[in-house]
């Protein structure tokens, strides 16, 4: 009986390693090696939003959303002196009749068009953090991956699941870990995505060899070794696309992320996908605070089943403050173009 289930482990486990579809040139599968990062600062201040790549100026707008939200964002960057970007996808959007989904190559104009010209000032400056949504997967997710290495590492999206490690503090160092993942193969069946431009993500995973189940064990079983690895690291914090929270989580495979989480005592999770400003704090039995910051330029309805969010037709960002022994975080409304704090809160690091 013993001997049979070991068997049977070591089998799974071999299983699991090998996924004999996914190509290994791709750029898409995932980074072992940490990027490790120091700071000389006692405390590490960014700016987190997402969704934010939707360019159009709508009929009675002097200003458009996306540029209500960056230049609120580029003001208090300045002001915070922030550290980096956290972007939680959705990067590129259609945005009129003759746009198309994400980025078609490293030589889109968009790149200057609804990036660069678009977030200035310190926002120009610091690194953006970068992961996949679907609207960059309905495009071509690989361009994107080629532009930060081979164009400008600011827009730094090595891989689609990467880890980055930062220190901070000085003689008393902090060690943070960054899981940034990407969540479309937990979300979506690939069963159900036979519309037009859900076809065109089908079809990338297919070249990927991404479009079944063994994908979807090899990553989650890649995301709880990263978790493994870092057990002893004092703020572990995990950065994808879709949010987990209430009724938003019943997608796919989406629970079986929440439940990873959970059990490892990741600190926080920081999603977009809902184009809101929302959040579900720590219980008695549940440990992870969820994050939504998608109102980087659209909006929309949030999750049921959230603790606390502004009301649809909110745009702004989340900025945070994280010390040695506590995460300072304040959710801000930039709606009217002026700044508004609506929720402020603390994340406490993991027991050790
Ligand atoms: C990215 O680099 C390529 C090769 O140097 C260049 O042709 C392209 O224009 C660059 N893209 C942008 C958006 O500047
Ligand atoms: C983007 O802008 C830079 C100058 O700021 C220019 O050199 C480059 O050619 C532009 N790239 C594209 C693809 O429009
Ligand atoms: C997508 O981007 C990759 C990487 O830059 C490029 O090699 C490929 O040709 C692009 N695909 C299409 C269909 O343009
Ligand atoms: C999507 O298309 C596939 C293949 O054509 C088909 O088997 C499947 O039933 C379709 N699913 C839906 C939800 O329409
Ligand atoms: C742009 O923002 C306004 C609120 O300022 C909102 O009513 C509108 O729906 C937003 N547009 C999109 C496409 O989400």
């Amino acid at each position: 009986m013993r001997l049979n289930s070991c068997i049977f482990i070591v089998i799974t486990c071999a299983l699991l390693t090998n996924n004999t579809n996914a190509h290994k040139d791709d750029l898409v599968e995932p980074i072992d090696k940490p990027f490790v990062e120091k700071y000389k600062s006692k405390e590490l201040d960014f700016l987190t939003f997402g969704d934010w790549g939707y360019a159009k100026v709508e009929e009675g707008q002097e200003v458009g959303n996306q540029t209500k939200v960056a230049n609120v964002m580029m003001k208090w960057g300045e002001s915070y002196h922030s550290d980096f970007v956290l972007s939680v996808g959705d990067n590129f959007y259609k945005s009129f009749d003759e746009d198309h989904e994400g980025v078609s190559s490293v030589h889109d104009e968009k790149w200057n068009t609804t990036w660069k010209d678009v977030y200035k000032g310190r926002l120009a400056e610091i690194p953006w953090y970068i992961i996949g949504g679907n609207h960059d997967w309905y495009g071509n997710i690989t361009a994107q991956i080629d532009y930060s290495l081979n164009n400008d590492s600011r827009f730094f999206f090595p891989s689609t699941f990467y880890v980055r490690e930062s220190y901070f503090g000085g003689s008393h160092e902090t060690k943070v870990a960054w899981i940034h993942i990407d969540t479309d193969i937990f979300y979506y069946d690939p069963k159900e995505l036979n519309d037009t431009e859900r076809l065109h993500m089908k079809q990338n995973f297919e070249k990927f060899g991404w479009d079944n189940m063994q994908t979807i064990e090899d990553k989650l079983k890649w995301i709880e070794d990263k978790l493994i690895e870092q057990r002893k690291t004092k703020w572990i914090f995990v950065v994808g696309h879709h949010p987990l929270i209430g009724k938003c989580l019943d997608h796919y495979q989406m629970k079986k992320l929440r439940s990873l989480f959970e059990q490892y005592r990741v600190a926080a999770y920081f999603a977009g996908h809902n184009h809101v400003l929302e959040l579900e704090t720590t219980k008695f039995n549940q440990p992870v605070t969820y994050f939504i910051s998608g109102a980087g330029s659209r909006t929309d309805v949030g999750c049921e089943g959230k603790d606390w969010g502004m009301p649809e037709g909110t745009l702004g960002f989340l900025h945070s403050v994280l010390r040695d022994d506590e995460m300072l975080y304040e959710f801000i409304d930039t709606t009217t173009q002026d700044f508004k704090v609506v929720y402020q809160g603390t994340v406490l690091p993991r027991p050790m």
